[in-house]
């Protein structure tokens, strides 16, 4: 593995590769070293989670990590993306960690010629992919179910202006997961094959294994969103939440419109928390994969 830009790019093989080296790390019978590794996180979309846990998990297999700030850069001097980080290759930084929202950058990026060989992990691009989500959620659901082959996920929300659910619909896939989603019109894209759809909760609800919360983005909406309907019709409630169901949300939450606020209090929402938990285990497994393979 060079670089991790899709989940399309990855065989199940590949996956499964991931998930058990992420393992061997959680319970540490894996250590790695990459003193030799200089990776820069660059961010031009506002994160929490993937950040900090890709910083984390950078500091924990020993790799060099900088942070590029993109208000103080040259960026805003007007240098082109391409030419920064050709800049960034000629001055020895190896592999950048990027999010950004134009959907297809990353791709565009990662066909160019560098000064020096230069690996990417996308970090989130647009609403089209975000893969360490999608990784970290298979790990998450992996490890409560042994496998997810046969069950029954359901999907609820934003799917529309969702990254997260692209990548993790790619990767569900792969592993003959049934997928189901419950959204209201505006939030729903009925090209995708293979999917059930639906606009009544207590239906979708009544045989489902794992239930996904989406955040609605509503930074990427321009229409209107009837936030009173959302709510009374989909958000997820203490009422109901159906006994024994694995709730997972990839975060950042909208308390009070996805999910009830109080159903965040509850233990069985804990699975959110070991979502973003578990991402920092992902992450060491990519970059480990990644840096071993370019030898650093
Ligand atoms: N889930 C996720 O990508 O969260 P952040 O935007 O906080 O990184």
């Amino acid at each position: 593995m060079k670089n991790l830009i899709r989940i399309e790019d990855l065989s199940k093989e590949e996956i499964l590769q991931i998930y058990n080296r992420a393992y061997e790390f959680e319970k540490n019978t894996r250590k790695a070293n990459h003193i030799d590794a200089q990776v820069v996180t660059m961010f031009f979309e506002n994160s929490t989670r993937t950040k900090l846990s890709f910083e984390l998990a950078l500091n924990r297999i020993k790799a060099n990590k900088y942070d590029f700030q993109v208000s103080t850069s040259s960026i805003n001097k007007g240098e082109e993306l391409f030419d920064t980080i050709n800049n960034l290759s000629a001055i020895g930084f190896d592999t950048i960690i990027l999010r950004h929202k134009e959907d297809s950058l990353i791709e565009e990026l990662v066909n160019k010629k560098y000064y020096n060989d230069i690996s990417f992990i996308n970090a989130g691009s647009g609403m089209s992919a975000h893969p360490t989500q999608a990784l970290l959620d298979f790990y998450t659901m992996k490890k409560q179910f042994g496998s997810i082959e046969g069950k029954t996920i359901t999907i609820v929300g934003d799917v529309v202006h969702s990254r997260v659910f692209k990548s993790n619909i790619e990767l569900l896939k792969k592993f003959n997961v049934n997928i189901q989603i419950l959204a209201p019109e505006i939030f729903i894209d009925e090209s995708i094959e293979g999917i059930q759809y639906f606009s009544n909760l207590k239906a979708a609800f009544e045989k489902t294994d794992i239930i996904m919360a989406l955040r609605i983005q509503k930074e990427r909406i321009s229409e209107k969103i009837d936030f009173e309907d959302y709510i009374k019709n989909y958000q997820i409630t203490k009422e109901n939440l159906p006994y024994g169901a694995f709730l997972m949300h990839p975060g950042p939450v909208n308390r009070g419109i996805e999910i009830e606020s109080s159903v965040l209090e509850l233990q069985s929402a804990r699975t959110i928390l070991n979502q973003a938990k578990n991402g920092v285990f992902v992450r060491m497994a990519i970059l480990d994969m990644i840096l071993s393979n370019r030898g650093l």
